[in-house]
């Protein structure tokens, strides 16, 4: 049988890869304007430095975790041994639990060095259900500040978000922009215990996982995709009420820095993000049309307990990323294309194998002259050459035979209006060159 891809993953093919290209390099552009520096992170992680990071309860965290075996440590679990933590290795399902542990391995903030700011781009691994603008292997960017405390840093990370969006064509009109606070360790703990409570209450109406959540994690029951704990919970209580005296200033200094900016955004007491490292500011950007249920194209928040929860020091922290495979689908329903389809400059075609040599030379140079230019190696005849010449959108064919190379030239053709005209090989770079 022949074998595919497996399941959620995709091959990004030609344009599809230049696309990425593209996503990657205006991501670099945006970011550097802000003061990031790329990262590199590794595409595996122990175990634990996600389940930590991200919450033990979370559905990235109990359920979409890819493990990572070697062969020796299958072995080991097959024969009933145990795994040091070391050899529990996870592909990564997000960056920012990587870059925090890299930040603190490396010590990247010394006394008084913060903040330190770095941007990563790369596939992310998640086993949930695939479905449209929902992968298991996808593509992301993603930044990253440790050490900045100021309200104005919140909302400058939401800036470059939106920053970026546009710089990929996105129309700020197309686009939804959700904001909420999740609070600090002072007052989380009271509002979680006020929404358990209130699920209490509604147990009979809740799914199987949100009754247990009840008792774990009452806030993830905000996530869930049930459309029976969607209703309860939107009567559940509203953690804008609850917030502490620091945590309801704060936040409203970052809706000020917001407004300030010119940019809209809408109050969502529900947005919980998917992550339990989230404190205060978090946000989401979604887009109206395009993506149906998957509708969140990047999303972020301050997370000042990550650092401490990894191992480092105890230093604040926030961020966001963004997917690729999600934007691609907004700009297509907006009808704009990230990479365009690329077309040689140049055909050369072989009017008989006489000439085989000399035209393996000429495209040579070319290329070297920094000219795209095709050829056929398979020794097919002119017609079909020029079939070719023609499927593959070149500008010019250049035509060489027999009786022009005598001659030292070949004939210029230009492929949309089928003027001639002869051109000398020798100096045929630096003319086509002048051309295009
Ligand atoms: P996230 O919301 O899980 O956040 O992912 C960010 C973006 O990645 C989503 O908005 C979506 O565009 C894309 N994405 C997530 N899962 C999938 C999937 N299965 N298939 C396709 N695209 C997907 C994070 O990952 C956090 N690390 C963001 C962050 C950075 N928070 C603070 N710093």
């Amino acid at each position: 049988m022949a074998l595919k891809a497996p399941k959620g993953c995709v091959d990004l093919i030609g344009k599809d890869a230049r696309a990425w290209e593209r996503f990657c390099a205006v991501a670099a552009d945006v970011f550097t304007r802000y003061g990031y520096e790329r990262i590199e992170l590794p595409t595996f992680e122990q175990v634990d430095l996600f389940v930590r990071g991200c919450g033990e309860t979370t559905d990235v965290a109990t359920k979409e975790i890819f493990s990572v075996l070697s062969i020796g440590a299958a072995a080991k679990l097959r024969e009933g041994g145990q795994l040091k933590a070391d050899q529990r290795l996870a592909l990564r399902p997000e960056g920012t639990a990587s870059v925090v542990r890299a930040v603190a391995q490396h010590n990247l903030i010394p006394q008084g060095g913060a903040p330190v700011k770095l941007y990563y781009a790369g596939p992310m691994f998640r086993c949930e259900r695939p479905q449209k603008g929902r992968l298991r292997e996808f593509h992301q960017v993603g930044i990253e500040c440790l050490g900045a405390i100021d309200a104005t840093a919140d909302a400058e990370m939401i800036i470059v978000c939106m920053r970026f969006f546009e710089a990929l064509g996105l129309q700020t009109s197309s686009m939804e922009l959700l904001i909420n606070s999740m609070g600090c360790p002072e007052c989380r703990p009271a509002y979680a215990q006020k929404v358990a409570a209130y699920m209490h209450e509604h147990e009979g109406e809740l799914c199987e996982e949100c009754v247990r959540r009840a008792e774990t994690n009452p806030l993830r029951a905000f996530d869930c995709k049930n459309s029976g704990c969607f209703d309860v919970m939107e009567g559940a209580p509203r953690f804008e009420d609850e917030l502490c005296e620091h945590c309801r200033e704060r936040f409203a200094q970052v809706k000020a820095a917001l407004r300030a900016a010119g940019l809209d955004y809408r109050c969502d007491s529900r947005l919980v993000r998917g992550f339990d490292y989230y404190t205060g500011t978090v946000f989401e950007v979604q887009v109206t049309e395009g993506l149906g249920s998957q509708s969140a194209i990047g999303g972020g928040g301050r997370y000042d307990k990550l650092m401490a929860e990894v191992g480092g020091n105890d230093v604040c922290g926030l961020g966001f990323a963004v997917g690729f495979e999600r934007i691609v689908l907004a700009l297509e329903a907006a009808g704009v294309q990230l990479a365009e389809e690329i077309h040689p400059q140049v055909y050369v075609a072989c009017v008989d194998a006489t000439v085989r040599d000399e035209a393996f030379q000429l495209v040579q140079d070319l290329r070297d002259a920094g000219i795209f230019t095709l050829y056929d190696q398979q020794g097919r005849s002119l017609k079909s050459q020029f079939k070719l010449a023609d499927k593959s959108g070149a500008t010019y064919c250049l035509i060489l035979g027999p009786e022009e190379l005598a001659a030292g030239q070949a004939k210029l053709r230009h492929m949309q209006t089928h003027d001639e005209r002869p051109i000398a090989l020798a100096s045929a770079p630096q003319e086509i060159l002048s051309l295009i």
